[in-house]
């Protein structure tokens, strides 16, 4: 385990039952029909990738990236739109995948963008949520694991942009940021 993480939340072995679990859900909704992965930088990246590789029907992905909040570690709730998708979603069933749920800023402003455009369905699915959190209501429809009120990295997940690689997902000891 590295010295900076207090304890494991959420091992290597259980990330890919989950991943296994969401995956099985999003090919009996969507049967044969393509999808359209939007993966959303950076943290979803190894998330995505994995989860991608357990979906059946015919798959694209592309990218979006919005405002993080760096060195701190709450939203302020103003998001930015960093990077666009480069494609027109008219028609499109789209899957957004994001890491972690929080405040649910991010995902709001994202729905938000995606629903003016005329996608044929919009879902959203992401590896972990801290409902505790929430200060915006958005409805997810794949949730990997319920979390804790705990800064987590590993996995994709940041604190300062370290910690991305780490196999698993693991709760960041107090002294680091704070
Ligand atoms: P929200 O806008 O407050 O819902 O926050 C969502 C974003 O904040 C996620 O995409 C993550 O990048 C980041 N975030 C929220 N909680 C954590 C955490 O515990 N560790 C690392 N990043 C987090
Ligand atoms: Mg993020």
């Amino acid at each position: 385990m590295h010295q900076d993480v207090e304890k494991i939340l959420v091992s290597e072995r259980e990330i890919s039952k989950l991943i296994k679990r969401i995956a099985g859900q999003i090919n009996k909704d969507l049967k044969s029909e393509p999808l359209l992965v939007i993966i959303i930088l950076k943290g979803s990246t190894p998330f995505a990738m994995d989860l991608i590789k357990n979906l059946d029907m015919p798959v694209e992905i592309d990218f979006m990236q919005v405002s993080s909040y760096g060195k701190s570690t709450a939203s302020n709730g103003f998001i930015n739109l960093k990077k666009d998708i480069e494609q027109d979603i008219t028609g499109k069933n789209v899957l957004i995948v994001e890491d972690i749920i929080d405040s649910g800023h991010t995902l709001f402003k994202i729905k938000t963008l995606f629903e003016s455009r005329n996608a044929k369905s919009v879902r959203i699915c992401t590896l972990l949520d801290k409902p505790s959190r929430r200060v915006v209501d958005v409805k997810v429809d794949y949730v990997g694991k319920e979390i804790p009120d705990e800064f987590v990295v590993g996995y994709g997940l940041d604190y300062d942009e370290k910690y991305r690689n780490l196999s698993y997902v693991g709760v960041l000891k107090k002294e680091i940021y704070t």
